[in-house]
């Protein structure tokens, strides 16, 4: 079945003359996602823009999720060109200094994530009226080998930042936290449990002590929509809803962060074989798409590509190669230990679910360009999107 998207896309691509690296937007991808998720989880949802900064994704998530969370001024701007209500967007970094605070107030932003005295403190003196979340770190923070986990602060430190809140007379409207992409069981949704358990202690003190916090925010952190771990856990989110009503039973208002969720299925990398060749006793693949213009999530972060996929053609046995970028330096792997079928050289390569903290991500070095985005045609973008690629 892969094949057969990878012989009609080639195809089209041919047809309009396409030149490789290229990212083919998938909107259907998005706009499914989006459906499954506002079904099985009893949730806001704020999508977080710098998974995905495309237009094409803009405009696809535009008028279908409820609110935007961003990190910099940079994607803030983006969202107030494109007239998104500054009431809709949550400020969530909480590593903020002085001018860009003020740029966010003045934008209209009126909703900050906080995890430490100086962030509230510069903010809280900044205007009367603005909302904050305080940002808890889960015990299980989905650290991984790559990471230096950074934001969040302990029960005992959020029970004094609130006490700080009540001082200035800023308002705490919710608590959250961030699980991590490095997340052990997933699958049953544990770290959010565990999450929501110390997070619910939290909420119990604050109330306790007469502050009542009428919002949780459970993050981001659900991996791409059609990853096969969707296949594998059908009931992923309804296992998350779970956890959500028995551990906060009382009425609360619950928001989600999905950025990888959205963004991953949402592009589709279309790259061209310069040559599979065998040198110095090794297969090697060579690639047009490098794993610094835009891979950075499979390259950089989850070291090796584990878990790309590569949709080839080629009939042959598959067998284990090295696929790699153009750049000439070593560290340019795009999947370590890929088992594919030899492939001609200029024939064309999709790496499906691309589409997460890809677009924007790109390195400029030895000529790298980012690829260019291409909105797939109806039937292809049809196709695409229910397609699963193992
Ligand atoms: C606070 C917060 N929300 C949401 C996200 C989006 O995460 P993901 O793309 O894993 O859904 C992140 C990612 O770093 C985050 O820090």
């Amino acid at each position: 079945m892969s094949g057969e998207v990878l012989e009609q896309v080639t195809r089209w691509a041919l047809r309009q003359h396409l030149t490789t690296p290229v990212q083919l937007f998938c909107r259907q991808a998005v706009t499914d996602a989006l459906a499954r998720l506002r079904e099985h989880l009893d949730a806001r949802i704020s999508y977080a823009v710098k998974a995905n900064t495309h237009p094409l994704m803009l405009q696809a998530v535009r008028d279908v999720v409820d609110e935007y969370n961003v990190t910099n001024v940079a994607h803030l701007s983006m969202l107030v060109q494109a007239r998104v209500d500054p009431q809709r967007i949550a400020y969530v970094n909480p590593v903020i200094d002085e001018a860009t605070a003020r740029a966010a107030v003045e934008a209209g932003v009126t909703r900050f994530a906080v995890d430490d005295e100086r962030g509230l403190r510069l903010l809280a003196a900044l205007r009367s009226g603005l909302r904050f979340t305080l940002r808890l770190r889960p015990s299980r923070d989905g650290k991984s080998p790559r990471s230096v986990i950074r934001f969040g602060a302990t029960p005992q430190e959020l029970g004094r930042l609130a006490g700080l809140a009540g001082d200035l007379g800023a308002d705490i409207e919710a608590l959250s936290f961030f699980i991590g992409t490095h997340s052990e069981d997933l699958a049953s949704g544990a770290p959010y449990r565990r999450a929501l358990e110390e997070l619910a202690e939290v909420k119990a003190k604050l109330a306790a002590g007469g502050l009542e916090v009428s919002t949780v925010n459970i993050g981001g952190g659900f991996p791409g929509a059609r990853r096969r771990f969707h296949q594998d856990h059908p009931d992923f989110f309804a296992r998350v809803n779970e956890h959500l009503r028995a551990v906060l039973p009382d009425p609360v208002n619950v928001v989600c962060e999905p950025g990888r969720f959205l963004a991953e299925p949402s592009m589709a990398t279309l790259a061209t074989v310069i040559t599979d060749r065998v040198a110095a006793g090794a297969r090697l693949t060579h690639l047009d798409v490098s794993g610094y213009s835009g891979l950075f999530e499979t390259t950089f972060i989850e070291e090796g590509g584990a878990s790309l996929n590569v949709v080839t053609g080629g009939s042959g046995e598959p067998s284990a190669t090295q696929l790699l970028g153009p750049i000439m330096d070593s560290f340019d792997v795009i999947k370590r230990d890929a088992f594919i079928p030899r492939v001609e050289d200029g024939a064309m390569i999709l790496l499906p679910n691309t589409g997460a903290y890809s677009f924007g991500y790109t390195a400029s070095c030895e000529g790298v360009r980012p690829p260019h985005v291409v909105p797939l045609p109806p039937e292809l973008d049809q196709l695409m999107a229910t397609t699963w690629f193992d």
